[in-house]
């Protein structure tokens, strides 16, 4: 009888183990690989198991609420515009007049996590709140599934990130969900975040507090490293404002290889698509629903660019990539021109085999909604 428990416990955890490959310019990523899962029992030790040298699999089967952990500060903050619903500030400047605020401290200080962990969320049960993760100083090879990041002083600009990339390698972020977070959901720089997928992720941007005045988060993805390769597949984008992604920047020499295919944009009220010099960004397969502005107008100069519309354009990646793009659909969306680059096809044909394949675009909302955000695997 004891030895059936054991066995059953033993099956459950093997179930909570990183599910899947990663694909695409992350597929190297092992994480903490062979490991036997682990299940946290303190706030103290997840910290710890997430930032000791050893290999691990670190299971999360309920809320891990770091929000009050570290005390708050009261101090004054900057309103927007959108007052009484908006974002305030944690900033020293300010143009009007400040107003009392009070936030926590833990948001602001992420776990810098390090190499070769696996941190896998439970059933739909995984939830890091307060919190996030940083991964920096040259750290490796680090797998997230299947985990909820949220409530990270959502009320603040500058309240928190859930995930930095600075000076790292070999990242896959997978299945997890996002909501309720003061700044950004993504963000590397300024060192390199280097090959990095981001799959079948939830990002969900409603919220009380606008930096936008409409109930959308604005800080979504900032991407602005100086080495970065990411794939960017079966994502849920929903009810953002801005920054959905960005990526590219003029303050470092940044070289961005972005392949962004079978996405879910929907309700997005502002903008998509945000791209700055530095990149190269091939974009196809994605399914525009409701959203305002799918691309701003300088991207289109200041990136080098595919965004399939056309069979002319989509029939171009079989030369250098070997196979025939997917074309890009919107519906009740602002513009999204179609935009050819040999100079892009180019630089991606070196890492043709870390292109993931795409399902046909028809079926990228049925699909992404099935798959994306925690409790789906
Ligand atoms: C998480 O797993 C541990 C170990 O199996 C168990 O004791 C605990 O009750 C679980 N927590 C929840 C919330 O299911
Ligand atoms: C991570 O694992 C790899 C492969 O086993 C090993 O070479 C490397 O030293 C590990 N890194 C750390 C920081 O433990």
């Amino acid at each position: 009888m004891k030895f059936l428990v054991s066995a059953v416990v033993l099956v459950g955890l093997a179930q909570a183990q990183v599910k899947g490959k990663a694909q695409g310019f992350g597929r190297l990523t092992t994480g903490g690989g062979t490991a036997t899962p682990q299940i946290p029992t303190s706030l103290a030790q997840l910290e710890t198991w997430l930032t000791d040298a050893t290999p691990r699999v670190i299971m999360i089967n309920k809320t891990w609420d770091f929000s009050s952990s570290q005390g708050t500060t009261s101090t004054t903050c900057c309103p927007n515009s959108c007052q009484p619903n908006g974002q305030l500030w944690i900033m020293d400047t300010c143009d009007s007049t400040r107003v009392a605020c009070k936030y926590n401290n833990a948001p602001k200080n992420p776990i810098a996590i390090a190499s070769n962990k696996s941190l896998v969320g439970v059933g739909s049960a995984g939830v890091i709140k307060g919190r996030g993760l940083r991964m920096i100083n040259g750290v490796n090879n680090i797998i997230i599934q299947n985990i909820h990041f949220t409530g990270l002083n959502p009320e603040y600009v500058w309240g928190g990130d859930a995930i930095t990339l600075d000076g790292t390698d070999n990242i896959w972020i997978d299945h997890c969900k996002f909501s309720l977070i003061g700044r950004q959901m993504i963000v590397s720089g300024w060192g390199a975040a280097g090959r990095v997928t981001i799959s079948n992720n939830e990002f969900d941007g409603k919220t009380s507090w606008s930096a936008s005045c409409n109930g959308k988060h604005y800080w979504m993805m900032l991407l602005i490293g100086v080495k970065d390769f990411y794939t960017f597949s079966g994502n849920y984008v929903h009810d953002a404002s801005g920054r959905a992604p960005h990526m590219g920047t003029d303050k470092t020499a940044s070289r961005i290889l972005f392949h962004g295919v079978g996405n879910y944009f929907k309700d997005v009220g502002g903008h998509a698509f945000d791209i700055d010099v530095g990149t190269n960004v091939l974009l196809e397969g994605n399914y525009f629903d409701s959203v305002s502005e799918p691309i701003t107008a300088p991207s289109l100069t200041k990136s080098t660019l595919m965004s399939i519309v056309t069979v002319a354009d989509a029939q171009l990646c079989q030369a250098k990539l070997g196979y025939v793009c997917e074309w890009n659909r919107l519906v009740n969306s602002g513009s999204f021109p179609s935009k050819t680059s040999t100079a892009l096809l180019d630089a991606f044909a070196p890492w043709k085999n870390s292109l993931v394949a795409h399902v046909p675009v028809a079926d990228v909302p049925k699909t992404v909604l099935a798959n994306a955000g925690i409790g789906k695997i």
